[in-house]
């Protein structure tokens, strides 16, 4: 059979069985291939405008820890992913400014653009020509069983009314999101890739894409890692029961890394917690008292965890009132100089701009080798 079929035979087997094959089965037949490829580590993290608390704690705080760890010979890559952004309905003016927000967020938390190669994906066209190639032999049966394109269907399928997209018309990228996805990992030629819990499914779609290339067409990837980074989940301060989120209708429910003190403690002030007088580190039951302890465990000088805290809290007599005061001092303390650096940032548009290029500059150099060896092995190099 023409190799090229026997490929496309295997990615149906892989469809069918749907499952990514057991991680230990993988990594042991690529180490028995070749020596380990270099480690290169890879993130991304759409546009969406200004952070949240969420964001800040769930992803920033991760990877600037990966960003001071590994060592000096790992390229380190951070993506701010604005095809995956327009695979929902976007303003554009909205989005320009989402991108730079996005950008001098990441900046001011200490996001080192020497250390890490930061750029905006958009600007390496390498990563839709991948795409494009990925989807090829990307199994559509695979893809439709992702947790959030069913979300999205589920949610068309309860459509009612005029302006909800109904299932006909769900949009072709936001089922070939994960293979967009696939593509800002392998063409780095990653192999650790730091996500949240949310991402791992995407992952494993990523690891599988790479063997069904490598198998069709010999090997270009590195087969990646997925580490699931510790996430700390914040929740929303209005509805324990729901991630913060940017979505949410009511900006009450997120602090913003931008927010003010006098904000941050009238969001606090606001949180929903119970009618239990004292303090207790209790997720299950009560989890608005808990994301707050969550919240301040996330900041506290002593890095105490959040049933420590909870403990202090509860000998010294406190109610929800002192704990809320708490919290609100020590987030607007610890957020401060990064406003400050934020401020000082979105101020210099040139500033912004320039290393947005220089990380595109960079990203481009490893993005055009792999796209070089693409061609060639799919038999689209030179003729
Ligand atoms: N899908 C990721 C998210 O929504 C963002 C992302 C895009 C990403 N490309 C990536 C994460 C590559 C890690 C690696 O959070």
């Amino acid at each position: 059979m023409h190799p090229r079929i026997r490929g496309l035979a295997r990615v149906r087997a892989t469809a069918r069985c749907g499952a990514a094959l057991p991680a230990a089965v993988s990594r042991a037949s690529s180490s028995k291939a070749k020596a380990a490829p270099p480690e290169v580590v890879f993130s991304g993290i759409q546009p969406t405008g200004t952070p949240h608390l969420g964001n800040y704690l769930g992803l920033f705080l991760p990877f600037l820890e990966l960003q001071r760890s590994t060592p000096a010979s790992t390229p380190v890559y951070l993506s701010v992913v604005g095809l995956h952004a327009i695979t929902l309905p976007q303003d554009p003016a909205a989005l320009v400014r989402d991108r730079r927000n996005m950008l001098a967020s990441l900046l001011a938390c200490g996001v080192d653009p020497e250390r890490t190669t930061l750029f905006l994906q958009e600007d390496v066209r390498e990563h839709s020509e991948l795409a494009w190639f990925l989807n090829t032999i990307a199994p559509v049966g695979r893809l439709q069983r992702m947790t959030t394109w069913k979300s999205k269907i589920a949610t068309a399928r309860n459509a009612n009314s005029e302006d909800e997209v109904s299932e006909e018309d769900l949009r072709l990228g936001l089922l070939s999101y994960p293979v967009l996805q696939a593509a800002d990992i392998l063409l780095y030629k990653s192999t650790i890739v730091p996500v949240g819990e949310d991402q791992v499914q995407h992952l494993e779609l990523a690891r599988d894409i790479a063997q069904v290339f490598n198998r069709a067409f010999g090997d270009v990837f590195p087969v990646p890692e997925t580490r699931v980074v510790p996430q700390k989940r914040v929740l929303s301060l209005r509805d324990p029961a729901q991630k913060m989120s940017k979505s949410a209708p009511n900006p009450l429910s997120r602090i913003s890394l931008t927010d003010s003190p006098k904000d941050i403690a009238t969001k606090v002030k606001g949180a929903v917690t119970d009618s239990t007088a004292t303090i207790t580190y209790e997720p299950d039951t009560r989890p608005g008292v808990a994301n707050l302890l969550t919240i301040w465990s996330a900041f506290d000088e002593a890095k105490r965890s959040p049933a420590e805290l909870a403990a202090a809290a509860h000998a010294d007599g406190w109610g929800a009132g002192k704990l809320k005061a708490a919290v609100s001092d020590v987030v607007a303390a610890h957020l401060a100089p990064v406003q400050d650096e934020y401020r000082r940032i979105i101020a210099d548009e040139g500033y912004i701009r320039v290393v947005a290029a220089k990380g595109a500059d960079r990203a481009r150099e490893q993005a055009a080798k792999t796209m070089a060896e693409v061609r060639a092995a799919v038999g689209l190099g030179g003729i």
